[in-house]
């Protein structure tokens, strides 16, 4: 099935664009302007996932469940309601939408994917290490109508992983339109940080899912890429925060967690908390595959499509009526670019990639009388031994000249061709490396976690930020996606022992996920 022919089956209207213009008209009948670039109108209280259900709400789900890929319409924009796919979850009287999976290491899973839209769907658990039938891979997608029935152990350190859409060509549009949620995972370490901390899931331990997207006049979700934007990526002119447009967040003087996912197709943020008297501090604790062996103190970080930050924000100094953002301060996306593909960025009719905007308002409300201390370490982070491993070298570039797509060694995704092999046991080196004619790729892997060994030819405002080899502080734990910037080349070391038996089929790609739907993405194999 072609795009555009689901888009038409899920009934969305993919016609018209909502314009800066028309968002600051609706911004005027509402009372605040949607424009992220305004301060102003950070008057919508935060989602925040609670253990009731509903959306967000997070679900223990113990064995066999069943979860439903569907058509559903929910108020996104004030006074408006918007045509959404979600995933749906009923628990007992409880139901929820987007439900956040949480689980203990080591706990076996049933869920069952019921599939409720009008277009072939899988969902991939993105991070967690599971053998390929479990893992969602495009060519396991099932028809309308259909189920899939999932059965695996949770084998994954404690963190913040997530779930979403894998089906062949239309993953960028289903997860656009809402198809997205948090996975986490419970351990030993996990429990001892929130213990120490005394945080409390939903209100001082926050997932926070970010996301641009964009609205047509009656409030429903549009997605309809442009040729040039299949290329670039589709980037939005709203800024949502858990399915929250201009949200505010009432907090006390503590310490606050959030787990920061980056579930926006193709938009990359620079995040980074700022009061009237300056940037803010704040200790990365986490990232793709769990915690750090210890906090991080920074003021900024680079988070692309598909990655995770796990963050805590100490707040103890400020005063009851201070407020707060967290925005995204400018970058340049193609800073290092050499423009040799011989396109001009297109003039941006929204909001560009590395314009500044604002996130969320946090609004001191409270003291709070806490003495807790961030502890000085968190957790083991195991490193990979490298030492006589395979080296692969991976480049990513355009496909040909004047070929409006990405490909990966010169090729785009053939869902029938294995672009590689990977021994059973082995450990491989493999050296990303993004050519100086492109454009930021955060590649991710399936079935593994890996841990960056270096970063070389970073364009200046990454290296600014480098602290080791190259490597920024979210280098130094366990990721799945890894952003790489034109002319960057990241060798990144994977451990491919795999307990399943016979071959393993997985795919590495491109988390840009317009770049993905055009063939940006390689089926490889454990053999
Ligand atoms: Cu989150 Cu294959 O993707
Ligand atoms: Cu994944
Ligand atoms: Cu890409």
């Amino acid at each position: 099935m072609k795009r555009r022919d689901f888009l038409k089956l899920t009934g969305m209207s993919v016609l018209s664009l909502a314009t800066p213009r028309t968002l600051l008209a609706m911004g005027d009948t509402t009372g605040g302007s949607l424009d992220p670039r305004d301060p102003g109108g950070f008057v919508n209280p935060l989602n925040r996932p609670g253990h009731h259900g509903g959306l967000l709400g997070y679900l223990d789900p113990h064995g066999a469940f069943t979860i439903r890929a569907m058509k559903t319409s929910a108020p996104v924009l004030p006074g408006k309601t918007s045509d959404l796919l979600v995933y749906g979850v009923t628990d007992g009287c409880k139901s929820y939408v987007n439900p956040i999976l949480t689980v203990r290491k080591g706990e076996r899973l049933s869920p069952t994917l019921k599939n409720e839209l009008s277009a072939d769907t899988i969902i991939h658990w993105h991070g967690l290490i599971v053998d390929s039938k479990n893992d969602g891979i495009p060519t396991d997608a099932i028809g309308a109508g259909d189920s899939y029935r999932y059965d695996f152990t949770v084998a994954n350190r404690g963190g913040t992983y997530w779930y979403h859409p894998h089906p062949y060509e239309l993953t960028s549009a289903q997860a656009y339109l809402g198809l997205a949620s948090f996975f986490i995972v419970e351990d030993e370490d996990e429990l001892r940080l929130r213990h120490a901390l005394d945080l409390e899931p939903g209100h001082t331990d926050i997932p926070l899912v970010i996301q641009d997207k964009r609205f047509d006049a009656m409030g429903n979700v549009v997605y309809d890429p442009s040729e040039n934007e299949w290329f670039m990526g589709f980037l939005g002119d709203t800024i949502l925060a858990n399915l929250t447009v201009k949200p505010y967040l009432d907090v006390a003087t503590r310490i606050y967690r959030f787990r920061l996912l980056n579930g926006s197709n193709s938009r990359i943020y620079r995040l980074a908390f700022v009061s009237p008297e300056g940037a803010v501090p704040f200790s990365l604790i986490g990232t793709d595959g769990g915690l750090l062996d210890r906090p991080w103190t920074v003021k900024e970080l680079f988070l692309a499509p598909g990655e995770r930050a796990d963050i805590l924000l100490d707040l103890s100094d400020f005063r009851v009526g201070d407020s707060l953002f967290l925005k995204s301060l400018p970058f340049d996306p193609m800073d290092n670019e050499q423009m040799g593909n011989g396109m001009a960025p297109e003039p941006s009719m929204g909001l560009a990639n590395g314009e500044e905007f604002y996130v969320m308002k946090l609004n001191v409300k409270r003291r709070a009388w806490s003495y807790a201390r961030i502890p000085r370490t968190l957790s083991v982070v195991e490193p990979v031994n490298a030492s006589g491993a395979m080296m692969r070298q991976l480049t990513l570039a355009q496909a040909a000249p004047g070929v409006m797509k990405w490909a990966i060694n010169g090729e785009t995704f053939d869902p029938a061709r294995i672009s590689f092999e990977v021994e059973r046991g082995s450990v491989e080196v493999w050296e990303i490396m993004n050519e100086m004619t492109g454009m930021p790729h955060p590649m991710h892997i399936h079935g593994f976690q890996f841990r960056v060994l270096d970063r070389q030819g970073s364009p200046q405002q990454t290296a600014a930020l480098a602290v080791d080899g190259g490597r920024l502080p979210s280098d130094l734990g366990w990721k799945d996606t890894i952003l790489t910037w034109p002319g960057e080349t990241v060798r990144v070391a994977i451990d491919f022992s795999v307990p399943y038996p016979g071959p393993q089929q997985y795919v590495f790609h491109c988390h840009n996920l317009e770049h993905e739907d055009m063939g940006m993405m390689v089926n490889y194999r454990v053999v």
